[in-house]
C-alpha cells in the first residue's frame, strides 16, 4: 500500500491549479441516467470516488468513455439493471444518488442501504421519505433498498435537515415526475446550482437551485447534454490553508473566490492575506497566526469539508480557537492523529478546544478518512521532521495528484510504496 512522505518546514510558494469538484461531478455523471444519447461532461476530476461512479454506471449498462483527460462521455440508453450493489455502495456512500434517477427513469431500483462511516452515521431517511411522498414504495430487503413507482408524483417536500445528496437525489427523481415538486430547506450548495444547470440543459426545468425553495416541473423526456463541472472548493480551501500553515504565498487558479467566503473570512481574522487576482486567489500567510472560533454549517456557512484543515493550521495559532462541528456528530477522527504530532486539542461532544502550540513535531501517522488525510498531509508540511502518513488510499477518493500539486509548489513530499 502507499504511503505519503512529508518532510515539513518549506515555505509554499507558486501557483496551483484546482481541479473539478468531486462533489459536483458524482451527482452530475449519475444524471447521465435520466437521459439518451451521449453526455459530454468537461473538467472532470481524476479520483477515486469518480472510477467508482463509472463502476456503477456501467454495472448498471450505461457507456462510459474518457475522450481526453477530464472529459467523459456518458450514454446511459441500454440502462436496464437498476442495481447499486454493495460492493460499491460500500466504498462510496454516494452511489445512493442513483436511487431518484432510476425510480424516475426505469420505475425501479434496488440500492444497497450504506451504512455508517468514518464522520458519522449519515442516515438516508431524508431521501426515502421524500421519494415516498413522490409515491414510491420503499422496502429494506436484505439490506437493499428496493424502490417502486410506475412514475413519480410532484410532491410539496420540506427536509428536516439540509442535506445535500438528498436534495440532488429528489431533484434529479423530480425531473421525471408527473406535476410540479417543490423542495423546501433544501441544500444551497454550489454543487447542487451546477447539478441544476446540467439538468436544465438536458432539458428539465428546474428554478431556485441556489436558494432554500428549489421547484421542479416534470418533463416527459430528457436528452443528452454537454457540461461542465465547477472547480473544487473544498480543493482550492485546502491549497489556501497550505499556505496559511507554512506561511506561503500561492496562487490558487481556477477557484470561485465567491464559493470561499466563509473560509476567506475567517482566515484573513487569523491574519492572512486573500485577495481576488486574474482567474482566481492569492494566498499569503504569515509565521503569527491568531486564533479564530469556527462553527461547521451547511453553505453558505463554514463547510464541514474544511474543518479537519483549518483545525491543523490553528494548532499552530498564538491562543484558543474553540471548533464546532454541527454538521456531522464524529468528524474528529483527525484530532488524534495531530495529538500525535504535537497538537493540544479537548475534544468534547462536536466542540473542540485548539490551545496553539510553538510547533508540530513529525510522526508518522493514519488517515481516517479524506479531509482527515488533507488535514495530516497540512500538519505534516507545517511540522518540524518527517511525517509519514499511511492510507492514502483516502486522498486519493478526494484529491488529484495532491503530493505532485504541492511538490509544485516547493514542499518535499513523496508519494512512496510500503
Ligand atoms: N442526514 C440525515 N438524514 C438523511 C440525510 C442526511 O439525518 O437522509 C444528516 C447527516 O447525517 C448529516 C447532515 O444531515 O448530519 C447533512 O448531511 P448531508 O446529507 O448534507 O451529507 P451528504 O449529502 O451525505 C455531502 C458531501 C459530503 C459533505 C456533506 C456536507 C457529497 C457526495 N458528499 O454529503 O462530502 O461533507 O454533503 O456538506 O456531496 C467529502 O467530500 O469529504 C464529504 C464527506
Amino acid at each position: 500500500m502507499d504511503k505519503i512522505v512529508i518532510w515539513g518546514g518549506e515555505r509554499l510558494q507558486g501557483e496551483v491549479q484546482i481541479s473539478g469538484a468531486k462533489n459536483a461531478a458524482l451527482p452530475i455523471l449519475v444524471s447521465s441516467l435520466l437521459t439518451e444519447g451521449w453526455n459530454t461532461f468537461r473538467n472532470v476530476p481524476d479520483l477515486r470516488d469518480i472510477k467508482t461512479i463509472k463502476k456503477l454506471l456501467n454495472h448498471m449498462g450505461a457507456r462510459c468513455k474518457t475522450q481526453a483527460p477530464g472529459t467523459i462521455q456518458i450514454n446511459s440508453e441500454n440502462v436496464r439493471c437498476c442495481e447499486a450493489p454493495y460492493e460499491l455502495v460500500k466504498t462510496m456512500r454516494a452511489s445512493i444518488l442513483v436511487l431518484g434517477p432510476l425510480v424516475a427513469r426505469l420505475g425501479q431500483a434496488r440500492v444497497s442501504l450504506p451504512g455508517g462511516c468514518a464522520i458519522g452515521a449519515r442516515p438516508v431517511n431524508l431521501h426515502i421519505n421524500a421519494l415516498e411522498r413522490m409515491g414510491a414504495e420503499i422496502t429494506l430487503t436484505e439490506g437493499y433498498l428496493e424502490a417502486k413507482s410506475k412514475r413519480l408524483k410532484g410532491a410539496k417536500i420540506y427536509f428536516d435537515i439540509a442535506t445535500v445528496t438528498g436534495t440532488e437525489n429528489i431533484m434529479m427523481a423530480a425531473c421525471l415526475a408527473d406535476g410540479e415538486t417543490i423542495l423546501e430547506n433544501a441544500a444551497k450548495e454550489p454543487e447542487i446550482v451546477n447539478l441544476a444547470q446540467v439538468l436544465n440543459g438536458m432539458g428539465a426545468k428546474v428554478s431556485g437551485a441556489g436558494t432554500d425553495v428549489i421547484r421542479i416541473e416534470g418533463v416527459d423526456k430528457m436528452h443528452a447534454v454537454e457540461a461542465e463541472i465547477i472547480p473544487d472548493r473544498i480543493e482550492a480551501g485546502t491549497f489556501i490553508i497550505a499556505a496559511g500553515i507554512t506561511a506561503g504565498d500561492v496562487i490558487v487558479r481556477g477557484c470561485v473566490p465567491g464559493h470561499l467566503d466563509a473560509l476567506i473570512k475567517k482566515l484573513t481574522d487569523t491574519g492572512m492575506e486573500i485577495t481576488p487576482v486574474e482567474g482566481g486567489l492569492r494566498a499569503i500567510g504569515r509565521s503569527d497566526i491568531r486564533s479564530v472560533d469556527i462553527m461547521t454549517l451547511p453553505y453558505p456557512g463554514f463547510p464541514t469539508d474544511l474543518q479537519a484543515q483549518i483545525m491543523a493550521y490553528l494548532t499552530i495559532a498564538n491562543g484558543s480557537s474553540l471548533i464546532s462541528e454541527t454538521v456531522f456528530e464524529n468528524r474528529f477522527m483527525h484530532v488524534s492523529e495531530l495529538q500525535r504530532m504535537g497538537a493540544d486539542i479537548k475534544v468534547q461532544g462536536g466542540n473542540a478546544v485548539v490551545k496553539g502550540v510553538s510547533g508540530l513535531r513529525g510522526a508518522p501517522v493514519m488517515a481516517t478518512d479524506l479531509r482527515a488525510s488533507a488535514s495530516l498531509i497540512l500538519a505534516g508540511l507545517a511540522a518540524r521532521g518527517k511525517t509519514d502518513l499511511s492510507r492514502v488510499y483516502h486522498i486519493d477518493r478526494g484529491y488529484e495528484q495532491i503530493e505532485k500539486k504541492l511538490s509544485g509548489l516547493g514542499a518535499r513530499i513523496s508519494r512512496v510504496r510500503e
